[in-house]
């Protein structure tokens, strides 16, 4: 790729406000239907690598792509060089002479990454590290853009690990405006203390308010969100033999509602019911969390278009 107005994904704390909030509203066009897929990204070749499993990223990114009139290329866990030992670096320079945008997970150390993106004729896209899911959380505000036709102002509590998707959300809704975010996190499990620090300072800056508590014993109030996460992000086990314990009053149940009786549910999915969330709100009517999984796409839409320049 050649194009100058190319640009990476790596981490929202990259993105602008501007930045930010031109992609969640293009998501949000894309998601409403006010702008149709077509040829945006015509003449475009794509890769999607995946070294882990994925069901909604891949198929997100891939969908998208070829809907914007991309083409594009797949790589499996086992299909690169790098695994017989070639630098990441020299991987990038000869994918970057052939494709135009290569979308990645390693759900590793976003190390790789940087690597990858040492050059600049090829838009890397993070498809989510161990630190950080950046896409995922361009697709949360799309669906609560979609939603509300808002994201100032919200009230929403994040209850689960603090993993990659927590972090991308602390680090984006912690922008705007009079947003509240709660995040109840298992004690042991919690945001890395920096992106904590990191979420609060921008908080300070956009007048909102962001906490993290590690106890579910006096519940959230007046929500307009209620958002749960796997425990087992991307099917990790974890090293203590009793997490279970620490994580059962983090279950996410009706409950919740007794004091948000209007709050909408969203979880990034894959959900265990009966573990992270009871099944009744997952498949409850307050439940937005396949509409959000569809938001993927649209919010691929919106980044491919911003990686490539053509937005
Ligand atoms: N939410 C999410 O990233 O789903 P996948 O792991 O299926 O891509």
């Amino acid at each position: 790729m050649s194009s100058s107005a190319m640009r990476h994904l790596i981490s929202t704390a990259q993105l602008t406000d501007t930045e930010l909030g031109n992609l969640v509203r293009r998501g949000a066009e894309f998601s409403d239907g006010r702008v149709r897929a077509g040829e945006q990204l015509a003449g475009l070749v794509a890769g999607i690598h995946f070294l882990k499993t994925s069901t909604r990223t891949r198929t997100s990114f891939s969908a998208a792509a070829l809907r914007l009139g991309a083409k594009i290329i797949s790589f499996g866990p086992d299909d690169l060089q790098t695994n017989t030992g070639e630098t990441l670096e020299d991987t990038a320079e000869v994918l970057s002479r052939m494709l135009d945008i290569l979308v990645i997970r390693t759900a590793g150390d976003p190390a790789h990454l940087h690597a990858l993106a040492s050059q600049q004729r090829m838009a890397v896209v993070n498809a989510m590290t161990a630190d950080e899911h950046p896409t995922q959380a361009v697709a949360d505000l799309t669906t609560l853009l979609s939603h509300f036709g808002r994201i100032e102002g919200l009230r929403i509590c994040y209850v689960g690990e603090g993993n990659n998707t927590a972090a991308a959300l602390a680090l984006t809704l912690s922008r705007f405006k009079g947003v509240h975010l709660e995040l109840r996190t298992p004690p042991g499990y919690g945001l890395d203390p920096l992106v904590l620090q990191r979420a609060q300072a921008n908080a300070m800056d956009a007048g909102a308010t962001l906490v993290e508590l590690h106890s579910m014993t006096s519940p959230p109030e007046k929500l307009d969100v209620i958002y749960a996460t796997r425990w087992r992000t991307t099917g990790t086990s974890k090293a203590d033999p009793d997490w279970m314990d620490v994580f059962t009053p983090f279950r996410v149940t009706t409950s919740l509602w007794d004091k948000s009786p209007e709050a909408v549910f969203l979880h990034d999915l894959p959900a265990h019911r009966g573990e992270d969330v009871s099944a009744e709100v997952l498949d409850g009517p307050r439940s937005l969390a396949f509409d959000q999984a569809e938001n993927k796409m649209y919010a691929a839409m919106a980044v491919l278009e911003w990686c490539a320049g053509r937005s």
